[in-house]
């Protein structure tokens, strides 16, 4: 099974994006064919400043091994490494109809949250389908916003092979439906662009903030409450251990949770959870050459690959001659 997804290196990595992607990802690696990497050309379209965007993808490359990705078992790469995905880019954007453009709910919102809406923004779904396709990926992990840029892969993908012949494989979406979206601290999905995130690496004091900002109702400590509809429960039940887990959810149905104590226990649960993660990240950062070196040896493998489909597209096309 050839399993792939992307990250952009656009902000401080989230228990979100680590619920939706990344673990997933991971939990993959041993018994797949495994295709990780860092999208900086994506995240060129709303970080327009040399320092943070170069400073950004180191840190999502250590962000990926500090968490378990081992790049000796997997192809881990920087998306603009390899020029073959730009040119795919073009020969599939010639045949993506405005249409499915306009219709993609994630530029209205990144437009309406103030990133420009230039046209990289607008053809970021067809950016997408070409990492995708190029590797003629069958399954990418990702949560659920990025569902609709699933669609818009697999239609290109039919559209493609139905124009020039059988080329690429039609990729599935992999939606954890328990973390499809793991809400903020305001309870609307969690996203670097709303700033409502719980950033997996930040430091203890931070931390704690994040987690006491939860918005919890004003329902009386011994008053029943639905745990379902309660975001620091969805959050708290990502890291709890299962007994503690049922006896937090029988609080919740029979009276008596305390949010704020809930909160406390969190903050340290957090804090374990991503300990030796935290420590690994450190270490990988100081040495950044070392890091460097890891994605160049992984744009080369991956590149082997990309030239295969790239020819081969380009045959079909009539790009050869
Ligand atoms: P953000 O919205 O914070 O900018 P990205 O767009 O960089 O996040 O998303 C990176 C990956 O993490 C994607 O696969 C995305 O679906 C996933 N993801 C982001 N936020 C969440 C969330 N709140 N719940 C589940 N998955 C998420
Ligand atoms: N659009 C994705 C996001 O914002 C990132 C991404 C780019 C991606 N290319 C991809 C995800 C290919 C999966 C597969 O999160």
């Amino acid at each position: 099974m050839r399993i792939l997804s992307g990250i952009q290196p656009s902000g401080q990595l989230h228990i979100g994006n680590y619920f939706g992607m990344m673990k997933p990802m991971i939990a993959n690696m041993d018994q797949s064919e495994l295709y990780a990497f860092i999208v900086d050309l994506h995240a060129l379209t709303s970080v327009q400043d040399r320092a943070t965007l170069a400073q950004g993808t180191l840190e999502a490359a250590a962000d990926f091994i500090a968490l378990g990705l081992d790049p000796e078992k997997c192809l881990f790469w920087v998306q603009s490494d390899l020029p073959e995905v730009t040119e795919l880019a073009w020969v599939l954007s010639s045949l993506t109809p405005m249409g499915l453009l306009e219709r993609c709910h994630s530029y209205k919102d990144k437009v309406a949250k103030g990133i420009a809406p230039s046209h990289g923004l607008f053809a970021y779904p067809v950016l997408m389908a070409a990492d995708i396709l190029l590797f003629q990926a069958e399954r990418v992990p990702v949560g659920k916003d990025q569902k609709q840029h699933l669609e818009v892969a697999r239609d290109i993908a039919i559209k493609f092979n139905n124009t020039f012949g059988e080329t690429f494989t039609v990729p599935e979406p992999v939606i954890d439906a328990n973390v499809a979206t793991v809400p903020g601290v305001d309870g609307q999905k969690m996203s670097k662009s709303y700033g409502n995130t719980i950033p997996i690496f930040s430091d203890a004091k931070t931390l704690k903030k994040r987690v006491m900002a939860i918005v919890t109702d004003a329902t009386p400590v011994e008053d029943p409450k639905d745990p379902d509809k309660c975001h620091l429960y969805s959050i708290y039940k990502l890291f709890a251990p299962a007994e503690r887990l049922q006896e937090v959810h029988d609080l919740y149905v029979n009276g008596g949770a305390m949010y704020g104590k809930i909160k406390l226990e969190l903050v340290d649960l957090l804090w374990e959870y991503f300990r030796e993660a935290r420590e690994k990240k450190q270490q990988l950062l100081a040495e950044p050459e070392q890091l460097r070196a890891i994605l160049k040896q992984g744009a080369e493998k991956a590149r082997t690959k990309a030239i295969l489909t790239l020819d081969l597209v380009r045959e079909r096309v009539g790009l050869k001659y």
